[in-house]
């Protein structure tokens, strides 16, 4: 399929079609009458013809839940990002709503003696995650709870998956996978997010949600997740990059590949999902775009804790702006066409939206 050229439609540039219509004398090129600066000479002009914006409600915060009572936990590959105890963290979230954050991801620390090699923590309704998803829903019942569902917080091996001989097993996965989403549904998550990236299992939890009545939750898929090495901070701040033993090459996908994060997104929305995600963000921006414009779904990037932690070192190194670079960040991914970002700096955008 040919797409004709934008600057031919408007009048710009001759088309084959419109060669015809340029008078004869006109030069081809628009200048000078045509001066793009003249849109970008003041603040207000720039901004009536900006053609994206970045809103509070676009921001969805991930947070880390820790067990206990008023403990805080710095955690230093993410300057200014905190582990917190549930009462904390209530209060923090309470804070991010009145700021006009509709949604958090939560994701909790499992301490070491809950660690096991089938990760069975994860389908423990008692557990962490489900205590804070109990506690925020009373707490802040106007914010929507994504929980991530995946067993690398839980399994002493540190991967997302069963392991049986070296491999991580699908199959079984999924089972295991079905159980901790009801759990959390249960305790009352309102989206589940499948991170894992094991085959069949949006599906799986579907159909097994449904089979429990919770036929209203949603389903965020992380359906095109690449096998990253941005996502370094994060593993610390869940301490599982110490126990991770090898990489998840053979679940997440090749940073090489984009058909195939189509096809991931395709077999995920026929399977039940009702958004997807693409993760990484920043260095996948091409990734989000292609998937907006095949599926037109709610499509979400999440901008991973190396790429937060990235701007701010950089700014702590005297390199950027970090307000600056932080918005401009946030704005590109409006522009490839995310509906909505998950960023460790959601509240603070959010201020300085406010
Ligand atoms: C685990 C999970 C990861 C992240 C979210 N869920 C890490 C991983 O896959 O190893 C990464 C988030 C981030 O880096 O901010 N299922």
């Amino acid at each position: 399929m040919t797409r004709p050229n934008p600057l031919s439609l408007m009048g710009i540039l001759p088309s084959e079609a419109r060669a015809h219509e340029i008078p004869a004398g006109r030069p081809l090129e628009g200048y000078p009458r045509i001066r793009p600066r003249r849109n970008r000479t003041d603040g207000w002009i720039r901004e009536m013809v900006a053609e994206h914006h970045l809103s509070t409600a676009d921001l969805i915060w991930p947070v880390f839940a820790l067990d206990g009572d008023n403990v805080r936990e710095e955690i230093k590959s993410m300057p200014g990002i905190e582990r917190l105890s549930i009462d904390l963290l209530t209060e923090k979230i309470k804070e991010a709503a009145d700021l006009g954050i509709l949604a958090v991801a939560l994701f909790p620390v499992t301490p070491l003696s809950l660690k096991t090699d089938d990760g069975r923590e994860a389908w423990n309704p008692d557990n962490l995650m489900c205590r804070t998803i109990e506690a925020l829903k009373a707490a802040v019942p106007h914010i929507g709870i994504i929980t991530d569902v995946a067993l690398d917080p839980y399994t002493s091996h540190g991967h997302d998956g069963l392991l049986e001989d070296g491999h991580i097993v699908n199959d079984a996965t999924v089972e295991v996978l079905k159980k901790q989403a009801l759990v959390q549904a249960e305790a009352g998550a309102d989206v589940i997010a499948p991170s894992d990236m094991m085959d069949g299992r949006i599906g799986a939890i579907r159909d097994y949600l449904d089979h429990a009545g919770y036929t209203d939750v949603k389903i965020m898929s992380y359906a095109a997740k690449y096998a990253s090495a941005f996502y370094g901070p994060f593993r610390d701040a869940v301490g599982s990059s110490g126990a991770l033993k090898g990489d998840k090459k053979t679940y997440q996908m090749n940073p090489a590949n984009s058909d195939e994060a189509l096809r991931e997104v395709a077999l995920d929305i026929a399977e039940g999902a009702d958004m997807v995600m693409v993760k990484p963000g920043m260095p996948y921006l091409d990734v989000i775009r292609r998937v907006k414009d095949e599926f037109r779904m709610p499509t979400f990037a999440y901008n991973v804790s190396g790429e937060y932690a990235m701007l701010k070192f950089a700014a702590q190194a005297g390199c950027l702006d970090y307000d600056k670079a932080l918005m401009e960040m946030l704005l590109a991914f409006k522009r490839a066409g995310a509906d909505g970002i998950l960023s460790y700096a959601a509240v603070e955008a959010a201020r300085k939206l406010a």
